[in-house]
């Protein structure tokens, strides 16, 4: 089995050790590589480090105040011009955002993926903020950092969500 998938927890508190460009970059290059239908790949990503910024996330975006601690947040948003259709939009920025958050596991960071669309308030709130044109539909932003204490992992698997057609 992948450990990443299982050591994956949401983690809410950071320490103040910095998160590195190169760490970064490689979540980037994860996300980048998820399926896409038709391969449309239209996400598009914002890196955000700076400190009053990632401040500023926690008070237009109603749970999400872990960006306080947060020492890196990536915002994704999907090209609504280039998605097959905009469900397939939010399929495929699901996608990448999973494999951005697996990354950061195997880099030995912690994050926490907070929800913005189909929620209007949010939009528009992250439409602003980051001066997105009108065909990016923020997703969701991602905040990532060093754990404070770890989580423990967990496993999910649960026979009764399953029927195994035929066999
Ligand atoms: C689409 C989506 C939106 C989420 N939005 C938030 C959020 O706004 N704030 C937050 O603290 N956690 C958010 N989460 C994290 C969930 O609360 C978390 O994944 C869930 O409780 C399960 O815990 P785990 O991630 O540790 O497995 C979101 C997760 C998803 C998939």
């Amino acid at each position: 089995m992948l450990q990443e998938i299982f050591d994956r927890r949401s983690v809410r508190h950071y320490t103040e050790e910095p998160v590195t460009r190169d760490q970064l970059t490689e979540m980037l290059r994860a996300a980048m590589n998820a399926p896409s239908a038709k391969n449309c790949q239209e996400w598009r990503f914002v890196v955000i480090t700076d400190r009053a910024t990632l401040d500023r996330i926690s008070e237009i975006h109603p749970f999400a105040k872990m960006m306080l601690q947060a020492q890196a947040a990536i915002l994704v948003s999907c090209d609504m011009d280039l998605a097959f259709t905009d469900g397939h939009g939010y399929l495929d920025c699901g996608a990448a955002i999973e494999n951005l958050l697996l990354e950061a596991v195997h880099q030995g960071l912690s994050t926490c993926w907070c929800g913005i669309a189909p929620m209007v308030d949010r939009i528009s709130n992250f439409r602003m903020e980051f001066e997105l044109p009108g065909n990016l539909v923020p997703m969701g932003i991602v905040a990532v950092g060093h754990a404070k204490q770890s989580r423990d992992r967990k496993d999910q698997y649960d026979p009764e969500k399953v029927v195994w057609w035929k066999n």
